[in-house]
């Protein structure tokens, strides 16, 4: 076996995050309460999941960090920008996610990590109004100063390395605009005359994280990355990028449903997706201009996975409605309902029901965890640009202009292990286990 050119996880990762939420909150709370032995990173891939390397008599099973060499929970620095001041612990308790005797063994630690000023347009989130906001007459000027953010942090925190995510608000429906996000050129340009319309905040901070030299995450379901103007920049700076939006409850049950039909040669004839919501995030998306953008990310899903060109008796005719309603008695506690009407042998009609009850950010927390470790390790592993790899983490998969997303979650999977594997030296293989 020939161990890969991977460069060794050495000294602070500092992870910094955009918007300090519900998310961030049970993200940074159940990362700190791990560390110190008190708690289980549950749904962690990188802490709890075997590879299997090797086959035949050879083949043995190996957890992430013994094939690679990952960044340990101990060498994480925490660091957030918001436009709410509340530090991790304040904001952990407003998110109401956590219980209090699991929040406060690591309060102290949360009380220092207090949200820089976020680069912010009102523009772009309807319903959201905080003071903790930066100031500035150009989107040139705002990715200037969140850059001077991260070096800031990098210096007082003695960080190696930095990985950047979002985990902010969704932003209004941005549509992809070729003059402006065409090319790396025109998208400076645009900056720095100031384009609010098509240059959104959340393209300054990964702007700035990239030119920083940090590989960058997008969260959301925001256009961001997926515009050519950001591949050419994490090209130029040989950083990886990843996105986009969390795939965490009734969208991962999506790809795994979907193509459970299509290997069965299941007919579909219509899928209704609905969500009640209470949180902070719910609210925001109860907006119709943000909801756009979500909505845009849930319905991708489906149609790729469930070919209509290849398979039009099975799958030609779909009809697809997602919705969220906003909901506040349940706050963090998402209710997402599904309704499959599929058809079988001689096209007889049955239904499949799928109910829920999930909890949103105790699902989102373990993804954040190990898109930043993954993304580290792909940046000392010199592997930049898209990650696909990390499809397996995101509702809509980056891809570049030429490539089809990746959905089913079991392809992804597969994909994600031979990352690994060739990462750590290993052959990649196709073998189901
Ligand atoms: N929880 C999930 O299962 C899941 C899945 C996919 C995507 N997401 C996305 O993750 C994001 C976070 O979700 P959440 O439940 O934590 O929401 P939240 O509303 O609790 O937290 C978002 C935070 O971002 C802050 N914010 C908004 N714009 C900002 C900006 N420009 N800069 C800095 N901070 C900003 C808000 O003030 C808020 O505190 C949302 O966009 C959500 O759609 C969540």
């Amino acid at each position: 076996m020939e161990k890969q050119n991977v460069a060794p996880a050495t000294g602070k990762l500092g992870v910094l995050c955009v918007g300090l939420g519900a998310v961030t909150s049970t993200f940074m709370v159940g990362t700190l309460m791990a560390r110190k032995g008190l708690s289980k990173p549950i749904g962690s891939l990188t802490q709890m999941d075997k590879i299997r390397v090797g086959k035949g008599a050879d083949k043995k099973y190996m957890s992430y960090g013994e094939i690679v060499p990952l960044t340990s929970l101990n060498d994480i620095v925490f660091g957030a920008w918001d436009i709410f001041p509340d530090n991790a612990y304040e904001a952990a308790i407003h998110a109401d996610v956590l219980k209090e005797r699991d929040i406060n063994p690591v309060r102290q630690e949360l009380e220092t990590i207090k949200p820089m000023k976020a680069a912010f347009d009102q523009n772009f989130v309807k319903r959201l109004y905080g003071p903790n906001v930066k100031e500035a007459s150009t989107r040139w000027e705002l990715m200037e100063q969140i850059r001077e953010d991260i070096r800031l942090f990098k210096t007082k925190n003695n960080c190696e390395r930095i990985v950047v995510i979002w985990a902010a608000s969704t932003e209004i429906y941005l549509p992809y605009n070729e003059s402006v996000h065409g090319n790396l050129t025109a998208f400076e340009q645009a900056m720095k005359t100031n384009d609010t319309i098509n240059i959104a905040p959340s393209m300054c901070y990964a702007y700035a994280a990239l030119v920083e030299g940090a590989p960058f995450i997008m969260g959301a379901p925001n256009l961001c990355l997926d515009i050519p103007a950001m591949w050419q920049l994490a090209e130029k700076q040989q950083m990886p990028i990843a996105g986009k939006d969390f795939k965490t409850g009734q969208t991962m049950m999506k790809t795994v449903l979907a193509p459970a039909l299509k290997t069965r040669m299941l007919g579909l004839s219509g899928w209704f997706s609905t969500n009640i919501l209470g949180n902070r995030d719910g609210e925001v998306l109860d907006d119709p201009s943000n909801f756009k953008t979500k909505e845009v990310s849930k319905l991708s899903v489906i149609e790729t996975i469930l070919d209509k060109e290849e398979y039009p008796d099975l799958y030609s005719d779909i009809y697809h409605k997602v919705r969220i309603n906003y909901y506040p008695p349940r706050n963090d506690d998402k209710e997402g309902w599904d309704n499959l009407d599929i058809f079988g042998w001689m096209g007889y009609h049955m239904q499949i029901k799928v109910d829920f009850l999930c909890k949103d950010s105790i699902l989102a927390a373990p993804l954040l965890l190990d898109l930043v470790l993954l993304s580290d390790l792909a940046a000392r592993a010199e592997r930049y640009g898209i990650q696909n790899w990390l499809s397996f983490y995101l509702k809509s998969p980056m891809h570049d202009f030429e490539h089809q997303p990746i959905h089913d979650l079991f392809v992804q999977y597969a994909m994600l292990k031979n990352a690994i594997r060739e990462m750590g030296g290993y052959e990649a293989d196709q073998e189901l286990d």
